[in-house]
This record gives C-alpha cells, sequence and structure tokens, in this order.
C-alpha cells in the first residue's frame, strides 16, 4: 500500500442547490479522509463543482444572467456549506477554472493524436434532463423513459466527435474479472456487469447543441460534452496534463465515491478513457444508494425534500457530529436505499450518543469526581473482572482501522462504538458506586476507573473520524491531548497514554432532546 491517498466526490451540478445528497457523499468521503490521515497516510480529498452544460445555460437563460453568473453564485454556495458542515477537503474544483479548461483541452488532443476520437454522426435516445444517450436495448428496458425524471427519452441525431469506447470492451471485461473490487458494492458491479455484456457504443465527446463549455480544440461549433469535461476533473486536479505536478503522486485514486446514478460513466467511460490515456486506473468506484425521506422519494411537492434548511434544523437541535453519526451508521452505504425519518434519527441518537457515549463518558468523570476529586486515579494492577483491556482494545483499534481502510465506514462506527458499550458493561459489573461506600476499596475504585477512562480514551480516537467536534470536547475534559493531523491513531490508541493524576472534568456531550411531535420538515 502506497502512503498517498485520493478521495474524489462527484462534482456538483451548479443548477442545484446542496441537499442531504451532496452532503452524504462529501461526509462519506470527509470520514474516510480523517481516518487515513489519522492513521498516517497523506490524503488528498477532492469535492467541487460541474459548471457547463445546457442545463446551466438554460437556468441562467431563464434567471436573466449569464451562465457564469449562476455558476460563480452556485459553487459559492457550495464552498459555504461545506465550511459550514466542518469537511475537510484539500481542494475544490470548478470547471470553469482555466486550469481545468486548459488541461482537458489538452487531455482530448492527446486522444484525437492516439486516434481514439473521431469524427462521426451517432443516432440514438437522449434523456435531455441527464444529458446521456442511450441504446435501443436500453432504451427498450426504460420504456424509453428517463430513469431520472420520467420524461420521454428523444431520437436524437449528432455530427460529432466520438469516443471510441467500443474498442475497450474487452480491456473493460477482462479488468472486471480481475478486479473484483474494482466497483464496490458487489450488486452494483453486477448491474454494471449485465450491462456491458449488452455490448459498447462510441459515446459522444462533443455536443454542438449548446455553448457553455469547453471549446473543441480547432473545431469551431464544437463544446466538450460536459461528462466528458466533468470525469477529467479527477485528474486535471491534479495537474496531470503536466509535465511535473507536485500532485500527480496521489495517482490513481483510492476511492471514486459517487451515487449509484452515476455508476455508469465511473465504472465503464472513465477507466476506458484512463486506458486511451494511458494512465493507471482507480482502485475502486464506490457507489452509494440514495436517501428516501419518510419511506417516499426525496421531492419538493411531498414537502418531505431534506435541503439545506431542514439539515441545518437537525444540526441546531441534535448537533453537526449527531447529523454525521446517522449519516454514517444509518445512510445507503451498501446496495439499498435507506430512509432519513425523523423519528429514527431521535431513536439513534438516544441510544446510541445520549445513552451510550455521552452517558459512558459522563459517568466515569462524574465519579472521578466525586471519589477522587477530579483527579484521575492510578491503575493498582490486578485483575478486575477478568478482562484484559489492553488487548481489547487493540483488537478494536485494529478492526476499526482496517473498516476505516476499506470503506466500511458503518462497521468502523459500530466497532468503535462497541468499545465503549464494553466500558459500560465493566461498570455495571464492577458497581463502582457501590464500592465507593468502603474507603477499604479505594484502590480497586482507582483501577476500575482509570480503565474506564483509558478505554474510553482509545475509543474516543476511533470515533473521531466520525465525530470530530464532540471527540475534541471529550479530549477537553478528560485531558487528553492530541492532534489528529500529527499524531498516529496506532500510536494513540495503545494502552495507558493517560497520566494518573489528570484533572478530568464533568462531561456533557450529547443532551437529551425531546422527542419530534411531527417530521420536521418545511415549516
Ligand atoms: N455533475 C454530476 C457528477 C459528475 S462527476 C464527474 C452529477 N452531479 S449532481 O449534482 O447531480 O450530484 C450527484 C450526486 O449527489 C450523486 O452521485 C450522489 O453522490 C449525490 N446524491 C444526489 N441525490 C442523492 C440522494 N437522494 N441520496 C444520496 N445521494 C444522492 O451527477
Amino acid at each position: 500500500m502506497t502512503n498517498s491517498a485520493y478521495i474524489t466526490t462527484p462534482i456538483y451540478y451548479v443548477n442545484d442547490k446542496p441537499h442531504i445528497g451532496h452532503a452524504y457523499t462529501t461526509t462519506l468521503c470527509d470520514v474516510w479522509a480523517r481516518a487515513m490521515r489519522f492513521a498516517g497516510r497523506d490524503v488528498f480529498f477532492l469535492t467541487g463543482t460541474d459548471e457547463h452544460g445546457v442545463k446551466v445555460e438554460k437556468s441562467a437563460m431563464a434567471r436573466g444572467i449569464s451562465p457564469q453568473q449562476l455558476a460563480d453564485e452556485n459553487s459559492a454556495e457550495f464552498r459555504r456549506v461545506l465550511a459550514l458542515f466542518g469537511l475537510s477537503n484539500d481542494h475544490f474544483i470548478r470547471t470553469t477554472d482555466p486550469d481545468h479548461k486548459r488541461q482537458v483541452q489538452a487531455f482530448i488532443k492527446r486522444l484525437l493524436e492516439k486516434g481514439h476520437i473521431y469524427l462521426g454522426t451517432f443516432e440514438g435516445w437522449y434523456d435531455e434532463g441527464q444529458e446521456e444517450y442511450h441504446t435501443e436495448t436500453r432504451a427498450k428496458e426504460l420504456d424509453y423513459k428517463s430513469p431520472i425524471s420520467g420524461r420521454p427519452l428523444t431520437r436524437a441525431k449528432e455530427d460529432n466527435y466520438y469516443f471510441r469506447l467500443s474498442a475497450f470492451q474487452a480491456q473493460l471485461e477482462k479488468l472486471f474479472a480481475e478486479r473484483p473490487d474494482f466497483v464496490r458494492p458487489e450488486g452494483r458491479r453486477n448491474e454494471v456487469l449485465g450491462r456491458l455484456r449488452d455490448g459498447l457504443q462510441d459515446v459522444p465527446v462533443t455536443r454542438t447543441n449548446f455553448t457553455w463549455g469547453i471549446p473543441m480544440p480547432d473545431a469551431p461549433g464544437h463544446v466538450i460534452y460536459v461528462w466528458i469535461d466533468a470525469l477529467l476533473n479527477y485528474i486535471t486536479a491534479l495537474g496531470l496534463a503536466d509535465e511535473k505536478s507536485p500532485r500527480a503522486k496521489y495517482w490513481p485514486a483510492t476511492y471514486h465515491v459517487v451515487g449509484k446514478e452515476i455508476l455508469w460513466f465511473h465504472a465503464v467511460i472513465w477507466p476506458a478513457m484512463l486506458m486511451a490515456l494511458d494512465l493507471k486506473l482507480p482502485e475502486c468506484v464506490y457507489a452509494h444508494s440514495f436517501w428516501i425521506s419518510e419511506g417516499q422519494k426525496m421531492s419538493k411537492t411531498l414537502g418531505n425534500f431534506i435541503d439545506l434548511p431542514t439539515i441545518e434544523r437537525y444540526h441546531a437541535t441534535y448537533s453537526l457530529d449527531a447529523w454525521r453519526w446517522y449519516m454514517i451508521t444509518q445512510g445507503p452505504l451498501e446496495a439499498t436505499d435507506a430512509d432519513f425519518s425523523a423519528k429514527h434519527f431521535h431513536e439513534m441518537y438516544t441510544a446510541e450518543l445520549v445513552n451510550t457515549f455521552a452517558n459512558c463518558a459522563s459517568r466515569t468523570s462524574a465519579m472521578i469526581g466525586k471519589y477522587f476529586e477530579g483527579a484521575l486515579p492510578a491503575d493498582g494492577g490486578g485483575e478486575v473482572t477478568n478482562r484484559n483491556w489492553s488487548a481489547i482494545c487493540h483488537e478494536h483499534v485494529r478492526q476499526t482501522i482496517l473498516h476505516y481502510e476499506r470503506f466500511e465506514l458503518r462497521q468502523a462506527a459500530m466497532t468503535a462504538l462497541a468499545l465503549v458499550r464494553e466500558v459500560d458493561a465493566f461498570i455495571n459489573e464492577t458497581q463502582p458506586f457501590k464500592l465507593a461506600k468502603d474507603p477499604a476499596n479505594v484502590q480497586t475504585l482507582g483501577t476500575i476507573l482509570y480503565r474506564c477512562s483509558e478505554a474510553l480514551r482509545i475509543a474516543s480516537c476511533l470515533l473521531w473520524p466520525i465525530m470530530p467536534s464532540k471527540v475534541e470536547e471529550f479530549w477537553r475534559c478528560y485531558g487528553v491531548t492530541c492532534n489528529p493531523t500529527k499524531d498516529r491513531l496506532a500510536d494513540l490508541a495503545t494502552w495507558g497514554h493517560l497520566k494518573p493524576g489528570t484533572r478530568i472534568e464533568k462531561c456533557a456531550l450529547f443532551m437529551r432532546v425531546e422527542a419530534p411531535a411531527a417530521t420536521p420538515t418545511k415549516g
């Protein structure tokens, strides 16, 4: 495994406003990026906005502003939201960046020179909303309707430049056969394989029906198709078109994280383009499923859309970290959609954060306050129950890091929380509050509370990528000095870092919240 790591989100269309979908994918990448940095890897985390194409041109026209103005406004809104959510991306790319445009043209020229792009006529079924062509077989499967908007596909014909995708059929089949983890999860990989077996058709690289895009070099009237422009962001952000780029070391990407609806572009067209450019292929394209809301597809008319104001209400009521926790532990990371429900959010918050993590941290700190005047007691040695805490923690740390690495984020969260539950079980079995009644037990009492604090400290390190602010608050209460950008998780997570005598303050991490009366959607 190389030390550098690269993770990307899709770049988001600027004709939409940020909502739970964007927040979700970006949060997944953020958690992974934080975990890998903490694990000692040199991470580059990229997100950004996709700003060209007919849709942006049309929305701008409808508002009576220029496409550039619209892109500037909405891209700024995406960046504002990233900052608001504390997302730790290393760069934010815009497809209107001059540096991106220059490199896209350079890559397209390269493909032309190598004969992977040709001028030809194309006819097919076109989904205007998605700016995507479908083959006859696929269009029939879709009942000649857009799978996204439900609007009829139109028969379209164009004189365009095309990318010889069909020439990569065998190489792509080989890729899928040799690297079963290239597309994850498995259910999604099987869908791609099924479509791949139908045979590949060449795809347009330019369009002539709009002007808001990157001009095709030496071909007046031809504009580079938005999807080709957009996919290339993953390598233009690293400056791969240039001879020497300091960011080149991050290629190939470790994970391209995308939603299931755009997997085909990432799992088939993108690797073929990279093969044509003689560049290495990403390690994994990870396609998550969709959030639905209160049991139904999100829609603005139903009023169940989890838009930015709704998300902000959750932040205000439950905290940003509670929101992140719900995204990671209940989100649609695997092949099925996940339901966002106000009631479920509340239940999970109360069970896992208030009653487990916060309660355990609070009662341990309260007992240290009460029985040891707030100074961490020493571990007096000897067995208290048959727990080998050092071994228990070591195993939880090992498994959690492995889950993070593999993008099994829910399992990472659950393994870290299991360590907190172990501390809870230890307290319930040893009943320190009863032992405290007899001064003769002071040493055992101290040993128990030291072990609880130390195991909690280790669990907190494992939870940090998901809940950075709350964990940092925990660290302040427990006198933990930790800098996740410098310190190494594996070193910190070994037993015995907390020093006896450290001041421990009463710790209240997640407040109890009243159950929601009804769905807090619009209003
Ligand atoms: N611009 C293209 C991507 C180009 S990448 C080279 C695009 N943009 S988008 O703004 O529509 O963003 C799509 C992404 O938003 C999805 O792939 C997914 O990551 C996220 N989501 C949008 N709605 C979603 C849900 N309801 N649930 C979860 N995520 C979804 O497509």
